[in-house]
């Protein structure tokens, strides 16, 4: 039994492991189109750099939508959640005021900028679609 433990648990971490790759898209896959994210930049300046900065580092209350703490904040989430908690949050002064193509194109630059690659598909702007797109903070290993 001392032996057989570990070796169990060590299965079933490869197992989830597994599971984990096979459940979905990723938001390392390319996710939404450069145009997309271009568009993005100029809802984000429009709407939304007053409050998170020109340079996304946040300003006042508004946090920083870059860099590690931004993207830790989503690990293990999904796309759809950040789609969804942007839309009917955001802009913090007039919330669900956008469509959801420029919903779809802002988190598209936020995708871009937080270092996510491109890629020949624009972002879905339908949230059950953007829910089955994982994000994590770490690139998975190459399957
Ligand atoms: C009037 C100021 C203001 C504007 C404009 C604004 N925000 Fe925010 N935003 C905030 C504040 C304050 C918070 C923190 C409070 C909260 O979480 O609701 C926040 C939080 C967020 C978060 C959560 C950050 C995290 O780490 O999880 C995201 C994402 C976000 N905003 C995106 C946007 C986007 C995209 C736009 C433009 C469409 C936008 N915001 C426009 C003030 C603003």
């Amino acid at each position: 039994m001392k032996i057989a433990l570990p070796i169990l648990f060590a299965a079933l971490g490869l197992a989830g492991a597994a599971l984990a790759q096979s459940a979905g898209k990723s938001v390392w896959q390319g996710i939404y189109t450069t145009e997309q994210a271009d568009r993005g930049a100029g809802v984000y300046a429009q709407r939304c750099g007053a409050c998170h900065g020109a340079a996304l580092n946040g300003t006042g209350e508004a946090p920083p939508l870059i860099g590690g703490e931004f993207v830790s904040h989503w690990d293990t989430m999904t796309v759809g959640d950040l789609y969804d908690r942007v839309r009917t949050t955001m802009p913090q002064n007039d919330p669900m005021s956008m469509t959801r193509d420029e919903y779809a194109d802002v988190l598209a630059f936020l995708l871009k900028t937080n270092g996510f690659p491109a890629g020949v598909q624009p972002l879905d702007k339908r949230s059950e679609v953007l829910a089955t797109i994982g994000i994590t903070a770490e690139k998975p290993a190459d399957r």
